[in-house]
C-alpha cells in the first residue's frame, strides 16, 4: 500500500499536463536543464523576488498559524505559467517546516486516487494539487470535505452493498495551484482562506532573478545586459532564467561565456526573442489575428486551429501577457487587435482600431 502511494506522489501528471504547458513556456529545456531550473528555485520567503503584495499577505498567513500552533489556511496561487506557483508551495512547507506532497488535477481521476493521498497525509503536511481546475468531479466532491473538516467518506465495495466508512485525516493545508482560476467551481474557490493572484514581474524584479540564477550558474554577466534579458521575458520568471542558459550558451560559443550587453542582444536575435519579449508563438498569434482575420474579433479556438495550438495553450501561455503588453483585448464577441499589435507586425491599423487616437 505505502508502496503504490509513494508512486503515485511520483507519477507525472498524465494527459495534457503543467509539463506540456511548461514545455511551450521552454521550448529549450531539456533533460538535465530540468536540474538546473530546480537548483535555480527560491527556498524560501526572503530569497523569493517580486510579488511583494502576495509575499507580505502568505508571510501574515504563515506566521499567524505559526504562532496559534495551527495548521494554515488552505491557499490558492492563480496566474500565469512560469510565475512561481510551485516555488511558492515547496516555501510554504520550507517556512513551515513540513514536507510537501504533491499532485496534480489530471492525475486525480477517480476519488480514490485523492483518498489514497489524503490519508497518507501526516499532521501539518503541505499537499500541492498543480492545476486543480482540471480535477475530476467525483474527486474535487470529495476534497470539499476534507478541506472543511479534515475527513472523508471512503466508499468500499460496487452497487447495493457498498458502503461508505468514514475516515479522519490529520490536518493539513491545501495548496491549489491554477492558470485558470476562472474554471474553479464556487464551493471549491469558497474553500480556500487565501487566494494570492500572481502577476506578471516588472523588469525590475526580473533583472534580480536574472542576476541571481547568473550567480548560482556560476557565470558572469553585466548588469545592462541583465536588463536586456529581463526586459524581454515576458514578464516571467521561467523564460527570464530559460533566455539567460540560451544567452549563456551564445557567449559560450562565440565569446569567454562573459554575457555582456551585445552577447544577450546578438543570442536573443538567434533564438527568435523580439524587443518587446514576443516569441514566435505570440507573434503567431498576432499575425493569425490580425492578416487571417482583419484584427477580429475572432474565437480562440479559431485562433488556436490557425496555429496548430490547443486553444488552452493560446488562452494560459500566450493570451495572458498579449493583453497585459496592449496587444488585444478580450471582448465579448472574441479576441480584437489593438492599434498596438498592427504597429508590432509593421502594419498600419485601420480606422476604428482599439487603442487608435
Ligand atoms: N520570485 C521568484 N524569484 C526567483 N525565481 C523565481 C521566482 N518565481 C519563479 N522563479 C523561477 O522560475 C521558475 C518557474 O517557477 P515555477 O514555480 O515552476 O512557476 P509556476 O509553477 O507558476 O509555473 C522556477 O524554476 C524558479 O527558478
Ligand atoms: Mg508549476
Amino acid at each position: 500500500m505505502a508502496n503504490v502511494e509513494k508512486t503515485e506522489f511520483q507519477t507525472p501528471p498524465q494527459g495534457t499536463s503543467q509539463r506540456d504547458v511548461d514545455a511551450v513556456v521552454s521550448p529549450g529545456l531539456v533533460a538535465g536543464e530540468q536540474d538546473i531550473e530546480t537548483s535555480l528555485r527560491p527556498r524560501s520567503l526572503k530569497e523569493f523576488i517580486g510579488q511583494p503584495k502576495v509575499r507580505d499577505q502568505l508571510d501574515l498567513v504563515l506566521t499567524g498559524a505559526k504562532n496559534r500552533g495551527l495548521t494554515p489556511d488552505h491557499v490558492l496561487l492563480s496566474g500565469p505559467p512560469g510565475l512561481g506557483k510551485t516555488t511558492l508551495a515547496m516555501i510554504i512547507a520550507h517556512e513551515l517546516g513540513t514536507s510537501l506532497r504533491m499532485t496534480s488535477g489530471p492525475a486525480l481521476e477517480r476519488a480514490g486516487d485523492l483518498a489514497a493521498m489524503l490519508s497518507n497525509l501526516m499532521e501539518g503536511d503541505v499537499l500541492f494539487i498543480d492545476e486543480i481546475h482540471r480535477m475530476a468531479r467525483p474527486a474535487e466532491e470529495m476534497l470539499y470535505m476534507a478541506m472543511e473538516d479534515f475527513r472523508i467518506d471512503v466508499i468500499v465495495g460496487k452497487g447495493p452493498g457498498a458502503t461508505s466508512i468514514p475516515l479522519e485525516l490529520a490536518p493539513f493545508t491545501l495548496v491549489g495551484a491554477t492558470t485558470r482560476s476562472g474554471m474553479l467551481t464556487g464551493p471549491l474557490r469558497d474553500r480556500f482562506g487565501f487566494t494570492a493572484q500572481m502577476e506578471f514581474y516588472n523588469t525590475e524584479d526580473l533583472t534580480q532573478v536574472v542576476a541571481r540564477a547568473a550567480h548560482i550558474m556560476g557565470v558572469e554577466i553585466a548588469y545592462d545586459a541583465a536588463v536586456e534579458i529581463a526586459s524581454r521575458s515576458r514578464g516571467t520568471p521561467r523564460i527570464a532564467n530559460r533566455l539567460l542558459r540560451r544567452v549563456r550558451d551564445y557567449a559560450e560559443v562565440h565569446g569567454d561565456g562573459r554575457i555582456d550587453l551585445g552577447a544577450a542582444q546578438h543570442a536573443l536575435v538567434v533564438f527568435d526573442v523580439d524587443e518587446q519579449g514576443l516569441d514566435r508563438l505570440d507573434r503567431a498569434v498576432l499575425s493569425a489575428l490580425i492578416k487571417g482575420h482583419g484584427g477580429g474579433p475572432v474565437g480562440v479556438t479559431t485562433l488556436a486551429v490557425a496555429i496548430g495550438e490547443e486553444p488552452a495553450t493560446v488562452e494560459e501561455v500566450c493570451e495572458p501577457y498579449l493583453v497585459r503588453a496592449g496587444m488585444i483585448a478580450r471582448t465579448g464577441r472574441g479576441r480584437v487587435a489593438t492599434a498596438a499589435a498592427w504597429h508590432h507586425l509593421g502594419l498600419t491599423p485601420p480606422e476604428g482600431t482599439l487603442g487608435l487616437h
